[in-house]
């Protein structure tokens, strides 16, 4: 009777009698061309068992990479009266395409299995060695939506689930995973790539061609590679636990397990809890960079200390981070400094005693006796954790430079570059002072501090500009079905990017020579729109892409799967020299979960600030 379809009694419904192989009922898409129907005699062989139901992979496979062999059966009792080895035969079952929200991707499943035999038993189980018995995950690009850039603007063009591509799994990253649904794997020598997440799940790689590889060997994201190689392990199919304790870079043992997808993305199941083999022996070491004293040599560093507040727990951590891995910079960027009450909404917005606690204990770790300069928020307007009030702030070392002519805006008032009739020099309206605090592109988000410097022995004041733009949060899963995925509040940063530009763009304007040095939290990579026009529009230069960092060696964050750069400096042009370094210091990417104190990587540079007296003075007047 294969392939005849015959008519269901009562029902308008097809009822296909003819036995489907699994390959068919998957078909080479991602949605079933089942999906809904009720299916009959299908036979596999029970690969895995969960509470929730079992694994089967067919007895009579094709030849075609795109159509999984194996399939979920969900059933809280069939695995009751089946077990691993057994070829079975379902009289019926429904297929079903699954997930719990709808901007994740299905699962196709089968449902409602009745009508079991079991045909034999104890037959072998042979898990597929990724990229071995099956083609290695491509590297790059995640499916044929995406039009080349996950991080593509506009973005949620398509869904995959109503284009329902064919899959072609050597190329794309999410169609290769989809082509293994079901399928019981291997993933040999697997690397973590940081540390799992408050579910345990840990992202992995195997022993496949992978692109993107960093110094500590984890994957870092760049321009049209968000390494879709790499896979999430979820929870064990026995209810073992996965370790609390992996860290980026561990060597873990060979883990088997089964491919879904769940709660968003494309998950292995392993059949039991992933085991460390070996830790991975890098511990991250401090900065090589040491001020020399002087503008010729200052430092400069950029930490967002994640809501810092007076009675925080990580306070101390912080500020002996700051002096043992940051060697206590001269000028320090610090974003996520909360008011004096922390995440209280009481409407304190002073930060005063969280940053004299942050300097005192900065002293009491052996650093300098640090100044600081920041400006009130107004309450609640700057977003972040709800009555914390963050904000960016400068801790400073005062015997090495000063605020010139400090003239502090309020809130509310916006800076402006004024331009000196005479000397054609720029400078500061408010030192320090916010950039357009009023405009609508910072609804709910911190507002840039500009301030200009003298730096000791300087002949020429320096400009700085402290960042914490609009966060990713509202985004959509990479695997999930909108395409290219939703980089959440991408608009945002794009009029944040535009606004704070144009106000840099006007000190390059008045003197080309001018020293600026953009720096902070971003929230954004520097090869993704809102930051390409940052760059383009203010002048400046990203300062890895100035020194030819290796573009895997930019990192500052761990995301998902990847290593990512969210924070970043930006330097002015004359800047760029061979005298400038930068160094990402990765007390938070490489360390174990409980050793983290803040969730970004700070970063420190050395530049120098110094300028020559007369020499850019404007040869104007046309
Ligand atoms: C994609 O699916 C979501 C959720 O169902 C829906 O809101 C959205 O409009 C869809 N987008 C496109 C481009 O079809
Ligand atoms: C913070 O500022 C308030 C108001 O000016 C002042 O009374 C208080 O002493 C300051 N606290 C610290 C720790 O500087």
């Amino acid at each position: 009777m294969k392939g005849v379809l015959c008519w269901a009694v009562a029902g308008l419904q097809p009822l296909l009698s003819a036995a489907l192989t699994i390959a068919e009922i998957n078909g080479n898409r991602y949605i079933s061309s089942y999906n809904g129907k009720t299916v009959s005699d299908v036979t596999g062989l029970v690969t895995a068992k969960s509470s929730a139901g079992i694994y089967i992979r067919s007895t009579t496979p094709d030849d075609d990479e795109a159509t999984s062999e194996s399939i979920y059966v969900f059933s809280s009792t069939i695995g009751r009266t089946v077990d691993v080895g057994d070829i079975i035969n379902l009289g019926s079952a429904k297929v079903s395409e699954y997930r719990s929200s709808n901007t994740y991707m299905y699962l196709t499943e089968l449902t409602n299995p009745s009508d079991i035999t079991i045909v034999s038993s104890n037959n072998a189980v042979t898990p597929l060695v990724i990229g071995k018995d099956t083609l290695s995950p491509p590297t790059e690009q995640f499916t044929s939506l995406d039009e080349g850039d996950i991080y593509g603007v506009p973005n949620a063009q398509h869904n995959i689930s109503a284009v329902n591509p064919v899959l072609k799994p050597a190329e794309y990253g999410l169609d290769f995973w989809e082509s293994l649904t079901g399928e019981l794997v291997t993933v040999k020598a697997p690397t973590a790539l940081k540390i799992p997440s408050s579910y345990r799940d840990t992202w992995v790689i195997g022993d496949w061609k992978v692109t993107g590889k960093n110094d500590a060997g984890s994957l870092t994201m760049s321009a049209k590679d968000s390494n879709p190689e790499t896979i999430l392990i979820g929870a064990p199919l026995d209810s073992t636990k996965n370790p609390t304790t992996t860290k980026l870079g561990d060597a873990l043992e060979d883990i088997t397990g089964v491919v879904t997808n769940t709660y968003g993305f494309y998950t292995i199941l392993p059949l039991t809890a992933i085991k460390i083999k070996t830790p991975s022996a890098l511990t991250p070491p401090p900065t090589s960079l040491v001020s020399s004293g002087s503008c010729n040599g200052l430092t400069v560093g950029t930490y967002n200390v994640e809501n810092l507040a007076p009675t925080s727990a990580h306070m101390p951590k912080v500020a002996s981070q700051i002096v043992t891995y940051l060697k206590s910079p001269d000028l320090l960027f610090i974003q996520e400094v909360q008011d004096n009450t922390g995440a209280t909404d009481d409407g304190v917005v002073s930060a005063n005693k969280t940053l004299a606690t942050l300097i005192s204990a900065i002293k009491s770790a052996g650093g300098p006796t640090y100044d600081y300069v920041t400006i009130e928020p107004v309450n609640d307007e700057d977003g972040g954790q709800p009555g914390g009030n963050i904000r960016t702030a400068y801790l400073y070392n005062p015997s090495i430079l000063s605020l010139k002519n400090p003239n502090p805006g309020s809130s509310t008032d916006a800076n402006e570059v004024i331009v000196d009739a005479e000397t054609g020099q720029p400078s500061l309206k408010f030192n320090p002072g916010r950039v357009d605090p009023l405009n609508a592109a910072w609804k709910a988000t911190r507002k840039p501090l500009v301030a200009e410097w003298i730096a000791k022995d300087g002949k020429k004041p320096f400009f700085t500009v402290n960042v914490h733009m609009t966060s990713k949060g509202g985004g959509s899963s990479v695997h999930g079905d909108v395409r290219p995925p939703i980089n959440g509040g991408v608009e945002k940063r794009t009029q944040q990017a535009e606004i704070t530009a144009k106000f840099i763009s006007q000190i390059l304007q008045a003197d080309p020579a001018a020293r600026v040095i953009a720096a902070g939290d971003f929230n954004e990579f520097a090869f993704v729109k809102p930051l390409t026009t940052f760059a383009e529009v203010s002048g400046l230069k990203e300062l890895d892409e100035a020194l030819n960092t290796p573009v895997e060696n930019r990192y500052t964050y761990s995301y998902d799967m990847n290593a990512q750069a969210l924070d970043h400096m930006y330097i002015s042009p004359v800047l760029a020299s061979s005298k400038s370094k930068f160094q990402h210091i990765h007390v938070s990417s490489w360390v174990t979960d409980s050793a983290v104190v803040s969730d970004h990587d700070p970063s420190v540079a050395l530049f120098d600030v110094c300028g020559c007296a007369d020499s850019n003075k404007r040869v104007h007047k046309l």
